[in-house]
């Protein structure tokens, strides 16, 4: 299995599943063998009792750059496009029950940033971005972003996220609601997993109804998940899609 996720049990923080992109010199860019993987370790903290919260982390600058784009293209030039690995993860997050919660120091792009709409509680430093091209690349929102951003941020953030490709500051990410809060970089790490230690230790039964009570149907977000692929997977074969791939990939090793 890939070492490009690393899947640890703090001994400090008892009780905390912490999942790490950690691939920096392609930006955390995710494959399809990091997708499962997240996929396995997500699955994992779920069903074992001992873990009450799971953390997502990035490495020092970058969260991830999202989706890897040689993968992208490699959909686009397949005669047939299975279920890209991404919609196994996707899936995996509308199934988990115990807290999520996330830290970022940078780059959060793609679905770097769309993870965090599945996320309950999100750490950023004050020089991360938040962005979504999809439409940039010829593709459209996943993860039931289309639901989701608009109900936390209202219609016209969600469309300049989104639709317009705008990047968002940590602050404008804090002011529309992606996240929670705002730190220095050197902080992001220590203040996501004392969040996460911190809902590790509270009534574990009482939180996941919380949680459930909180976050409302999870089968109206699969649904949307299941539409959204639909679009996805067939603007994935578009011209214009992989000409926006090949355009990132020329020049690359
Ligand atoms: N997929 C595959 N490789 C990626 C990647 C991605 N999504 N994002 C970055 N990389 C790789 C680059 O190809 C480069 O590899 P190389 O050193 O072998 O050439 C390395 O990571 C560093 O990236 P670089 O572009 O040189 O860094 P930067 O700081 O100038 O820019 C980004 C960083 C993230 C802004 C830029 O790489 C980018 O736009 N990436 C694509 C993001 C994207 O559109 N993701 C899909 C969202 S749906």
């Amino acid at each position: 299995m890939t070492d490009h996720i690393e899947i640890t049990r703090p001994e400090t923080h008892p009780g905390v599943l912490v999942l790490r992109f950690n691939r920096p010199d392609k930006k955390n860019a995710i494959t399809q063998a990091m997708y499962q993987k997240l996929t396995a370790g997500l699955l994992e903290g779920e069903q074992d009792d001992s873990i009450r919260a799971i953390v997502f982390l990035g490495t020092e600058g970058c969260f991830s750059a999202g989706n890897d784009m040689a993968d992208f293209l490699g959909f686009a030039m397949a005669g047939a496009v299975g279920e890209p690995a991404a919609f196994g993860l996707l899936r995996a997050l509308t199934e988990v029950t115990k807290p999520l919660v996330s830290g970022v120091d940078g780059l959060a792009i793609g679905i770097g940033t769309t993870l965090h709409m599945h996320c309950d509680l999100t750490v950023a430093s004050d020089r991360s971005l938040f962005k979504t091209p999809f439409v940039d690349l010829a593709l459209v929102p996943e993860a039931a972003s289309s639901l989701i951003a608009p109900r936390i941020m209202g219609h016209q953030r969600a469309f300049a996220m989104l639709a317009a490709s705008e990047g968002f500051s940590a602050e404008q990410a804090r002011e529309a609601g992606l996240i929670w809060k705002v730190v220095a970089p050197d902080q992001v790490e220590t203040e996501t997993l004392k969040i996460a230690s911190s809902l590790a230790s509270k009534p574990p039964a009482a939180m996941k109804i919380a949680r459930a009570l909180v976050k409302g149907s999870a089968d109206e977000v699969r649904a949307r998940m299941q539409e959204e692929l639909v679009h996805f997977v067939a603007q994935l074969k578009s011209a214009e899609a992989r000409a926006a791939f090949e355009a990132f990939m020329k020049g690359r090793g």
